[in-house]
């Protein structure tokens, strides 16, 4: 294992006030993104989409990493650069998601599985060979009524653990993603005590594979009541139990949390950041910033619509976005700035 390479793209990947772009939507998600805003679901719009969010001017200001899809890890732009070749001019490094989506988890009807690791090793050193310097893994955890089971829990940890050995020797950051699904009418406590007996899971699961925690990055959910919880809670309440529920579960030599948004509006997955700086600042062991996908990107998907000639206009309000989430990082984000684009 380099742990010198690993340490210095953890500290790229953490810098300053950025955080990372997630647009590793596989080929079905994308497609029924596209669907919802009315745009053709064709393997030539998913390219000129994705050329759209890459030849954003400044976003390497604001991101410091994008994941990519194994689709669009091999695509370039019309005049035929490369997207990873891209993302590198404008300082943004390049991820790539390794997973190969969920499957039923047998046994226990509505909880999924992760699938991915059979060859993954050899396709580790095929990402690296074209540039991707961190991965990510994702794995999902439903909340019903008799769900999730430790069962589900463990089989999921166990394999996000050995994916982030598998990477870390490849040389590449691994990005562990446990995400408890908003889905649902539970309240914030019972995400709450799931997101903690997951994390729990997970950290005793990297440690029995000899992952170095300080060369891992951290994607969960943040604490939030289900989507269909009828008390919804306010910004500092979600901000306060997330922090609360990561400072017990998440061991200080983790360099990062980066949150997925997980179905929240761009706004308030902005705002719970915001909060969680201005109610910790100083008091965190890891830096804490954003690796949203709908969060940053729906705004400009909607705006583009597949046109031609709304593409600066998409591209002015995704790096509006991602602005807005790194001045949530500092602690600075307040509401009025969503109409002052910069
Ligand atoms: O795996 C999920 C993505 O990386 C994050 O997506 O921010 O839309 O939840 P999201």
């Amino acid at each position: 294992m380099n742990t010198k390479e690993l340490t210095n793209t953890v500290n790229l990947m953490l810098a300053g006030s950025k955080g990372l772009l997630a647009m590793d939507e596989s080929t079905p998600t994308c497609n029924k993104r596209f669907e919802e805003v009315g745009i053709p679901q064709t393997i030539e719009y998913r390219r000129a989409y994705r050329e759209l969010i890459v030849t954003t001017p400044g976003l390497g200001d604001c991101i410091s990493g994008a994941i990519l899809f194994d689709e669009t890890i091999h695509q370039a732009t019309k005049s035929g650069v490369l997207f990873i070749d891209v993302l590198k001019q404008a300082d943004i490094i390049p991820g790539i998601k390794v997973d190969e989506g969920t499957t039923d988890f047998p046994g226990s009807p509505g909880e999924k599985i992760t699938e991915g690791l059979d060859g993954l090793p050899r396709r580790l050193i095929k990402y690296y060979d074209m540039g991707a310097r961190f991965a990510k893994w994702r794995a999902v955890i439903a909340i019903g009524p008799h769900i999730p089971t430790t069962e589900c829990i463990e089989a999921n940890m166990r394999k996000l653990a050995i994916y982030a050995a598998m990477c870390q020797e490849a040389g590449l950051v691994p990005i562990v993603e446990p995400e408890v699904l908003m889905d649902g009418p539970h309240d914030l406590k019972k995400c709450y005590d799931v997101t903690e007996k997951v994390l729990d899971i997970l950290f005793e699961n990297l440690a029995k594979q000899n992952v170095d925690l300080k060369a891992v990055i951290l994607k969960p959910n943040m604490v939030l009541p289900g989507l269909n919880c009828p008390r919804q809670a306010g910004i500092d309440t979600v901000a306060e139990a997330t922090v609360t529920c990561l400072l017990h579960s998440v061991p200080a030599e983790v360099p990062g949390i980066v949150f997925l948004s997980g179905g929240q509006s761009p706004e308030m997955a902005t705002a719970h950041l915001n909060a969680m700086h201005v109610m910790y600042k100083d008091k965190l062991p890891w830096a804490l910033t954003f690796s949203f996908a709908r969060a940053i990107q729906a705004p400009a998907l909607e705006k583009w619509k597949g046109k031609d000639e709304n593409v600066p206009a998409a591209q002015q309000m995704l790096r509006h976005r991602a602005c807005l989430n790194n001045a949530a990082r500092r602690g600075e984000y307040t509401p009025n700035m969503e109409n002052n684009m910069v």
